[in-house]
């Protein structure tokens, strides 16, 4: 009955996965596809604490569980409340991180289990199979020749116990320096030969991993034949090696990445812990749990192709590149080339008062001067006026997927005025005005013009077919590629220099006026 009531309740904790990453796919419906997933997760966890059996006992430590549930909630609720919108990556990345430490652990309580109930005869003996295994014992210590089957899927199980190992001490070690970078406590790091390290630091972790696979029958026959666990010492201290080099090769892998790649990385590193915590349902014979894994490391490698794609970077060149990188764009941010023109504050109120349509593009700095309340004010009163006003939403505006789509929806801007590029683009030659506020990178010409440039080959947003341009920046400092903007020297284009959020106050004061 139990375990019929817990299949049901992991079919439905399951389907809720799905349904709520299907609706985490559109604005309108991402908040609720949230709370569908979440509420499964709790009934998936609710239903394994009073449900689950384990040899027809039920869970213990009931103690322990409730301690951590509650520390992880409290905390878990407190950070997402307090989180500001530009620190939410470094919030996943940590997040990220926690898991892939607990299918980590799993790893270990695991080969711990492992070893100890299959290998150690003390405590076989002290079990209820006591007089069985001596006899079996004696049998082996008098030299019978007979082939003891104790575990066909022993290899497999420890196979399972180290990828969840690796791919979950990986992802540990790796977002926390992630979670680090985007805060800036911790410095982009790389030495000579340090891919060779790293290959070498992989190497043992592979090959330690497959000599434990591929010795673990034997080893379990020479313990049960000299009746004591002495001769696992060092079975067990290779297994430790192998999660010290995988913590090691975390960091090593992360250090060397731009700040700025870490968004990539972070869904790339989210990946992993998918596989790891499917690892755990593997082991837990958990179907809860498999697809969970399964789902998040499949939309983490989806999610890290299309960032991938939309910036038109392989992901190797993510990985080892330095686009992005702090030194490749103070030296680009150096060379300021032709001239640009300013627009003034009132000036820009007139254009965009009789303005027929106004086209918005946000971007990293929209976030950075938390000036979405500001600009849905001005949309509103632009709107007042009879201008059609509309916002063209670039797919790596900003720091992280769907930073503006979230940015703007926290300021209850509808959802039917946000343009995906290629709807934007359509839209470009019939706008009136294009208001550029805090992005470069993605309305940057040079994407389709240079091919010396970078970002060649990223689709951009076309803001030069409006018919005028307003760029708002605080100064003529590039953006995350570090790459010069030939879109702020053309003749169309104006700029307005400011902070986001007081330029949009001061101009819907003065659009007040008009
Ligand atoms: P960026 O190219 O980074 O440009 C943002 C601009 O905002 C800067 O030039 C900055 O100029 C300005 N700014 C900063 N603070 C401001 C403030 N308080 N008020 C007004 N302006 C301010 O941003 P973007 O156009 O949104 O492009 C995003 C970039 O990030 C792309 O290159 C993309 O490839 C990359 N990226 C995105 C993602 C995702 S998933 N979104 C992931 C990885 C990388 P000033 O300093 O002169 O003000």
């Amino acid at each position: 009955m139990g375990l019929s009531v817990l299949s049901v309740i992991y079919l439905i904790g399951s389907v809720t996965f799905i349904l709520g990453l299907k609706m985490l796919s559109k604005p309108d419906t991402a908040r609720k596809g949230n709370l569908v997933a979440a509420a499964g997760m709790a009934l998936a966890i609710v239903g394994t604490i009073f449900l689950y059996k384990s040899d027809g006992k039920h869970l213990h430590n009931y103690g322990w569980i409730a301690a951590g549930l509650l520390i992880g909630s409290v905390i878990g609720v407190m950070a997402a409340k307090k989180v500001k919108m530009t620190a939410m990556p470094e919030m996943v990345s940590m997040f990220n991180g926690m898991g892939g430490a607990c299918a980590a652990l799993i790893s270990v309580v695991e080969f711990d289990h492992l070893v100890h109930s299959r290998f150690d005869l003390r405590e076989v003996f002290s079990g209820m199979a006591e007089q069985a295994v001596l006899q079996l014992h004696k049998l082996l210590q008098s030299g019978t020749d007979m082939s003891v089957d104790l575990s066909p899927d022993l290899r497999g199980h420890l196979l399972i116990i180290l990828l969840g190992l690796i791919i979950g001490a990986v992802s540990f070690a790796g977002s926390v320096v992630a979670w680090g970078k985007l805060n800036g406590r911790i410095r982009d790091f790389a030495f000579k030969g340090q891919h060779i390290v790293n290959l070498v630091v992989m190497a043992i972790v592979v090959i330690g991993a497959a000599v434990l696979v591929l010795t673990v029958n034997q080893r379990m026959e020479d313990t049960m034949k000299a009746g004591s666990a002495d001769g696992l010492l060092s079975f067990q201290l290779l297994f430790y090696l192998i999660l010290i080099c995988a913590l090691i090769y975390g960091v090593l892998f992360v250090l060397p990445i731009g700040g700025a790649d870490m968004p990539v990385v972070i869904s790339l590193l989210n990946s992993f812990t998918g596989v790891a915590a499917a690892c755990g349902g593997f082991l837990y014979d958990n179907p809860v749990m498999l697809t969970g894994g399964i789902l998040v490391g499949s939309a983490g490698t989806i999610l890290t192709i299309l960032m991938c794609r939309a910036m038109n970077r392989s992901l190797k060149n993510v990985l080892i590149g330095s686009f992005g990188g702090g030194a490749a764009a103070a030296a680009a941010g150096g060379k300021e080339q032709g001239s640009y023109k300013e627009i003034s504050l009132s000036d820009a109120a007139v254009v965009m008062a009789y303005a027929g349509k106004v086209m918005i593009v946000p971007g990293y700095g929209l976030a950075v001067a938390q000036a979405q309340h500001a600009c849905h004010e001005l949309e509103k009163l632009l709107e007042d006026k009879g201008v059609e006003v509309k916002y063209a939403i670039h797919p790596v505006a900003g720091r992280m997927p769907g930073h503006m789509n979230v940015l703007l929806a926290e300021a209850d801007v509808p959802y039917e005025k946000l343009l995906e590029m290629e709807d934007a683009n359509a839209e470009m030659p019939t706008t009136d005005a294009v208001l550029v506020l805090g992005a470069n990178d993605v309305v940057n010409p040079a994407a389709k013009s240079d091919p010396a440039s970078p970002i060649y080959g990223m689709p951009i947003l076309e803001v030069e077919n409006a018919k005028l341009v307003i760029v708002n920046k605080r100064s003529m400092k590039p953006g995350y590629a570090g790459i010069e903007n030939e879109l702020f020297f053309q003749p169309k284009t104006s700029m307005l220099f400011g902070d986001a959020k007081q330029v949009l106050q001061q101009l819907v004061a003065e659009i007040k006026q008009v």
